[in-house]
C-alpha cells in the first residue's frame, strides 16, 4: 500500500510494527512495575478513568496517586478499569528510558529522513478493559507494547477527521477536549493488533485510539519531535493566536517549510508575550485507586 494515510508531510506513510527487545529485557515484570510506582514521583502521576455512550462520546474521571504500595497498585489497575499513566520516564526510570532510545535509534534508521530533535516517555499500565479515545499527539509516537494485547485503531490525517481548528486549540492548551469523534469514522481506521515485543508507529498527527483485549498491558509511549514537527506545532499556535484575534487563518499543509518556520518563529515571541494562556485548569480528583473497588476507583483519602 503506497497510500498516503495523512495530508502532513514526514517519512510515516501509514502505520507499521516494528520488533523490539524490552521485554526480554525484564521491564514488563510485576516486581520491577511494583518498585517502579513505588519510587515514581506522585506528580508524574496521571490515572483516568474512561466512560463512553452509545455514540461513543467519551466522559473522564481523573484520580489521585493515593496511598497504595506499588504492588497494590498493580493489582487495583489489574482489577479495575484504570490507566495509568508515568510521565518523564527519561528521568523516572532511566534505565527502560536508555534501553527503549537503543531500540527507538533502530526503528528511526527504518524511515530515511527521520530525525528526532527530542523524545519524552511515558509509560502506561492500564486495565483489561481501559479504552483510551480517539486523540492526537501533536509530535511523532512509537508505541512499545511490553505486555498484554491492545489494539489500535490509526484513522487518516485529514481535514474531516483532524480538524485544523482543533489541532490550534490542543496545540495552544486551550481545551482539555479531545478531537470530534463520530461513530462514521470506524470505516476509515487502520485496525492493528499489538502483541508484546513490536512497537508501532503511526503517521505524524494521525488521530488514533486505543482498546486493550481482555488483558492487563503495559506500554512504553515515545514521543518525539522533528524539526518539521516542531515547525508545524509553532505554525498552529501561531494560527491559534491568529483566529483568537478574529483571524481566519489558512491551513497549515497549504504552507512551505519558509512560511512553517516563520510561523515557528513567530510562535515563540507569542508564548513569551504571552499571547495565550493556558485555558486547561488544574482539576479536582475524583477518586483515589483501591484494590476490591468497583472500576479499582475508591473514595479519595484525606
Ligand atoms: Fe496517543
Amino acid at each position: 500500500m503506497t497510500d498516503r494515510r495523512t495530508r502532513y508531510p514526514g517519512p510515516i506513510t501509514q502505520a507499521a510494527t516494528h520488533p523490539h527487545t524490552l521485554v526480554e529485557q525484564g521491564f514488563a515484570e510485576d516486581a520491577a512495575l511494583a518498585a517502579t510506582l513505588d519510587r515514581y514521583p506522585p506528580e508524574l502521576f496521571d490515572i483516568n478513568l474512561y466512560d463512553y455512550d452509545e455514540a461513543g462520546q467519551v466522559s473522564l474521571r481523573t484520580g489521585a496517586r493515593g496511598r497504595l504500595s506499588g504492588a497494590e497498585l498493580l493489582e487495583a489497575i489489574k482489577q479495575g478499569r484504570l490507566w495509568v499513566n508515568l510521565r518523564q520516564v527519561e528521568t523516572g526510570w532511566p534505565e527502560l528510558w536508555k534501553a527503549a532510545m537503543k531500540e527507538f535509534a533502530a526503528i528511526q534508521a527504518a524511515y530515511p529522513g527521520m530525525r528526532a530533535v527530542k523524545t519524552a516517555g511515558q509509560l502506561i499500565l492500564s486495565s483489561p478493559k481501559a479504552r483510551v479515545p480517539y486523540h492526537f499527539d501533536a509530535a511523532g509516537v512509537v508505541l512499545f507494547h511490553l505486555r498484554g494485547r491492545k489494539r489500535l485503531f490509526v484513522y487518516p490525517g485529514d481535514e474531516a477527521h483532524l480538524p485544523e481548528r482543533n489541532m490550534e486549540q490542543v496545540v495552544a492548551r486551550q481545551t482539555t477536549e479531545e478531537l470530534p469523534y463520530d461513530l462514521a469514522f470506524e470505516r476509515d481506521a487502520q485496525v492493528m493488533d499489538l502483541e508484546p515485543g513490536r512497537a508501532l508507529t503511526w503517521p505524524l498527527y494521525a488521530p488514533h485510539r486505543v482498546e486493550n483485549l481482555d488483558r492487563f498491558c503495559v506500554s512504553l509511549s515515545m514521543d518525539f519531535q522533528t524539526w518539521p514537527s516542531r515547525f508545524r506545532n509553532g505554525a498552529l499556535f501561531t494560527n491559534a493566536v491568529i483566529r483568537s484575534r478574529g483571524g481566519a487563518p489558512r491551513f497549515t499543509d497549504g504552507m512551505a517549510t519558509p512560511e512553517l518556520a516563520a510561523r515557528w518563529a513567530a510562535s515563540l515571541a507569542l508564548k513569551r508575550a504571552g499571547a495565550l494562556k493556558s485555558r486547561i485548569a488544574h482539576f479536582e480528583r475524583d477518586f483515589e485507586p483501591e484494590v476490591g473497588a468497583a472500576d479499582g476507583a475508591g473514595a479519595l483519602g484525606r
